[in-house]
């Protein structure tokens, strides 16, 4: 089957490893115990019943989640391919549904559907594929009603656990690479794309003024990247005791975590 044309070098390199993602990740326990994270938050945010759209969703992991716990979710994703993945796992539930969609694109979007989200998030570092978040706020006011939640986790900037990681590995080039300010060189699949690693700030004015701040957490504070993969998931008991400091600390400690969970508050200011 071909894939509809892909919109970004980074879509295309996901496209490249839409199938094999969920073998290669979900096994990781440390993957597991970020995401354990993010959906406790998610299930807090947004009560059953609530409508969603999901932005980056990949396969469809945490919206078949949500789905099986009384949400509806629409998840878009600008990879053609990880939207199929997703499509076949959904099949079997009434409630999820997917849409490739860039980020960028959500303007256009919300002017083909009707529908108005009681929330949105994104989870695991999508919005870091997009360098410029102005466009990405502009359409996704446009979908969500005022009041509506939006959890976005994106990848800290300063982070320990990554220092500690790749110093052991000996890749020097890494340790910092958060700190860096504009496009950064990324490599998934055998293809090169970019990430950015946006600063609260830079994400804030990027959401403004359709939507205000509303508290932020660290997802894998003591919990370490997946680049400590997979000797960690080897040292299951190790993982436990993380993630249970990850449960105390990361909201005092959210500026370094190897993600950061955002939550936004859609204002009333006109979606234009
Ligand atoms: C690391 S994966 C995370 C997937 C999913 N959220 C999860 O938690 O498993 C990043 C996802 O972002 C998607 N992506 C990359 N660039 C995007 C963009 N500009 N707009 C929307 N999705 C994008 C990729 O196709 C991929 O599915």
């Amino acid at each position: 089957m071909t894939s509809p044309q892909v919109s970004s070098a980074a879509a295309a390199a996901f496209d490249a490893v839409a199938e094999r993602f969920d073998a290669r990740f979900s096994p990781w326990l440390s993957v597991a115990a970020q995401r354990r994270a993010v959906r406790t938050a998610l299930a807090q945010a947004f009560p059953p019943g609530a409508s969603l759209i999901e932005i980056g969703g990949g396969t469809g992991e945490d919206a078949l989640w949500l789905v099986e716990r009384g949400r509806q979710v629409l998840l878009t994703d600008a990879s053609p391919r990880m939207v199929q993945m997703a499509s076949a796992k959904f099949r079997a539930s009434a409630g999820a549904s997917a849409e490739t969609c860039a980020a960028e694109d959500l303007a256009q979007l919300a002017g083909r559907i009707e529908a108005r989200f009681d929330g949105a998030y994104s989870n695991f570092a999508a919005l870091n594929c997009v360098s410029d978040l102005a466009p990405f706020a502009a359409g996704l006011a446009k979908l969500l009603r005022p009041g509506a939640p939006a959890l976005l986790v994106i990848f800290g900037c300063v982070c320990p656990g990554e220092w500690l990681v790749e110093t052991l590995h000996r890749r020097p080039k890494n340790v910092l690479r958060r700190l860096a300010a504009g496009d950064q060189p990324a490599r998934l699949g055998g293809r090169e794309f970019t990430v950015r690693y946006h600063r609260r700030q830079d994400l804030e004015r990027a959401m403004a003024p359709w939507f205000r701040p509303a508290g932020r957490r660290g997802v894998g504070v003591f919990v370490p990247p997946s680049a400590a993969e997979p000797w960690v998931s080897r040292h299951p008991q190790l993982l436990r005791t993380l993630e249970t400091l990850d449960r105390s600390l990361a909201a005092p400690l959210s500026g370094l975590g190897d993600h950061i969970l955002y939550r936004f508050e859609r204002t009333g200011a006109e979606a234009q």
